[in-house]
């Protein structure tokens, strides 16, 4: 248990970082990362208020969703999302699901969010498109994200939030201050009645190439 001490406070200070950025309120969302060369994952527990939050409370999880270690309280309702998206895509060390409010309208709207700003489209690969609606912490939500997703960085759960994967904590949080910011400007944009002017495919393959280079998942 010791030896996942330094990962649970990494956790559980990002897990501070997205309350305190207002993405969350109550225990709404969770975040997890992989441990590093092991099968072996920690995610937030279920259910309980980022306010009294504790590091210990981290829950260390085996690749079929077990607890590893026992404790008071189990991992996220919505383990199997997490673990259906490590599954897949290898490259990805840590992911975090919030309720922001912006990625929320756009979820409860089921309207995807173009890259109307070519940032948006270097690190999220593309469009950020919405998951079909499943119930919370059903299996099919996490089918429906890891389509919607692909080989994206970020993903809309339709009438429920949004969710970004990176390497690292550090690039999965930056990457929903990000989304949430284009997901702002895009509804106030939608406000105006004005039109809209999307990125040209040609923009928006050099950015793509580069992209490669600065994405680094
Ligand atoms: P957990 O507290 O189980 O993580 O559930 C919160 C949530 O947002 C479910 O989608």
């Amino acid at each position: 248990m010791e030896q996942y001490l330094e990962l649970k406070k990494e956790l559980w200070r990002y897990a501070r970082k997205v309350y305190e950025q207002g993405w969350v309120s109550g225990s709404a969302g969770n975040l997890s990362l992989r441990v590093p060369g092991e099968e072996r994952f920690i995610v937030t527990p279920t259910s309980i208020p980022y306010e009294i939050l504790e590091p210990e409370q981290m829950v260390v999880i085996d690749s079929a969703g077990e607890m590893v270690f026992e404790q008071d309280y189990g991992p996220s309702v919505e383990t199997p999302m997490h673990l259906a998206i490590y599954k897949v895509r290898p490259e990805v060390g840590a992911i975090i699901h919030t309720h922001s409010i912006f990625c929320s309208v756009l979820a409860v709207l089921r309207k995807p969010l173009p890259p109307i700003i070519e940032e948006l489209a270097i690190y999220t690969g593309g469009e950020v498109e919405v998951a079909e609606y499943a119930p919370s912490g059903s299996e099919e939500l996490a089918e429906n994200v890891v389509k919607a997703l692909g080989e994206k960085a970020s993903g809309i759960l339709a009438n429920h939030g949004n969710l970004c994967v990176g390497k690292n904590l550090l690039k999965a949080f930056n990457l929903c201050a990000l989304v949430e910011r284009c997901a702002q400007i895009y509804l106030e944009a939608l406000k105006t009645g004005e039109q809209i002017h999307p990125l040209s495919e040609s923009s928006l393959q050099t950015a793509l190439s580069l992209y490669k280079i600065t994405r680094e998942m």
